[in-house]
């Protein structure tokens, strides 16, 4: 597997660019919350990116902005946000609609609510397929039982028929899995799927995702907090913390030579290894990041100097295809 996941996708027009994006919260009475910082990020056709962060640092966000699907109040200060060539951010409503569901999708946790409780799954992933793609009802069954089959849900032909509460955890997200993907997407933002999914049907269902996006070419952005499931199962793998990517790289490059020390940090807490976590785990470290003239990880960072604590850093290509964000990125990290 480490080998196919190592495909090149260096070249050619992405399907998704975002560049310079800032999305905040305003706060009443206090200086918004800044969840997007300054960010960049470059997907090609068929490529999987792993974003991978903590609680709070933006990951969702970052994928609701895409989808023009931002939680009040949030909002997208500066930035675009190009998907297959059109400006998302100057789309009318309508014909984001129209991208959104069709060429561009989201699988998300907690798929039963999700889905609605009084239609049976088969007519819900065809409703879709009707309203996106504008062909007959039978057509549209007939595409549902594909997916239903694609998605390997055990008797296919009952489960068309069943509503959601007949259906276990792990049959539900298969069942969003299929209503997401019906209509061919072009890409496809996976945000903590499969988080609600005891381990076994998490593997089995992760497995199949990215099988399923693969076969068809679809990119796909994978959110998640744990940075064991990024191996393997994605090309890229981007690191974020309040807001900010700090590390990006091949996924091959990035685990064989972390180079930001909350990238090691993740990587020391996902070994299980106490004297590994106690190396670059920092107590008593301050929870708010710093801001505006300081690295925003210097408050946590076990190697920070002064001046980290007094100069942002920028992103810089240290390998291949391999940015970091930091003063002075970690070398032999373990
Ligand atoms: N509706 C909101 N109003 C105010 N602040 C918000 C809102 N939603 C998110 N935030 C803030 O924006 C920041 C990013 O939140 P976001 O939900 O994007 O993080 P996340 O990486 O998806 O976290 P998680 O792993 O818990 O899902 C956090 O500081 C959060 O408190
Ligand atoms: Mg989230």
């Amino acid at each position: 597997m480490a080998n196919e996941t190592q495909k090149v996708f260096d070249t050619g027009q992405p399907v998704l660019s975002i560049d310079g994006l800032n999305v905040s919260y305003p706060v009443y009475g206090e200086d918004p919350v800044q969840a997007v910082r300054d960010l960049d990020l470059h997907i090609q056709p068929g490529e999987i990116v792993g974003l991978v962060g903590e609680s709070g640092s933006g990951k969702t966000t970052l994928a609701r902005s895409v989808m023009g699907l931002l939680v009040q109040p949030g909002r997208v200060d500066t930035g675009t946000i190009q998907f297959d060539g059109k400006d998302l951010r100057a789309l009318p409503e309508k014909q984001l609609r129209a991208v959104r569901g069709k060429d561009i999708a989201m699988v998300i946790p907690n798929p039963r609510s999700e889905l609605d409780p009084l239609v049976t799954v088969g007519r819900q992933i065809s409703n879709v397929a009707r309203a996106h793609l504008g062909i007959k009802r039978d057509e549209a069954d007939q595409m549902a039982m594909d997916m239903l089959n694609a998605v390997q849900i055990p008797d296919p032909d009952r489960r068309f028929k069943a509503y959601p509460h007949e259906l276990s955890g792990g049959m539900a997200q298969r069942v969003v899995m299929a209503i997401s993907l019906v209509c061919s997407p072009k890409f496809v933002i996976s945000d903590d799927a499969t988080s609600g999914l005891d381990v076994t049907v998490q593997a089995q269902v992760l497995d199949l995702l990215r099988a399923l996006v693969r076969s068809h070419n679809t990119a796909m952005l994978f959110i998640t907090r744990d940075i064991g499931i990024t191996a393997h199962f994605c090309d890229r793998v981007a690191v974020i913390y309040a807001g900010e990517i700090v590390e990006i790289a091949p996924m091959q490059s990035f685990f064989e030579n972390p180079m930001h020390p909350y990238s090691v940090m993740l990587l020391a807490a996902f070994a299980h290894n106490p004297t590994l976590r106690a190396k670059w785990h920092k107590p008593l470290a301050s929870a708010a990041p710093a801001h505006g003239g300081a690295c925003a990880y210097a408050g946590r960072c076990v190697h920070a100097e002064d001046h980290c604590r007094q100069n942002s850093a920028e992103l810089r290509e240290l390998a291949p295809g391999h940015l970091v964000r930091c003063h002075f990125p970690v070398e032999r990290p373990l």
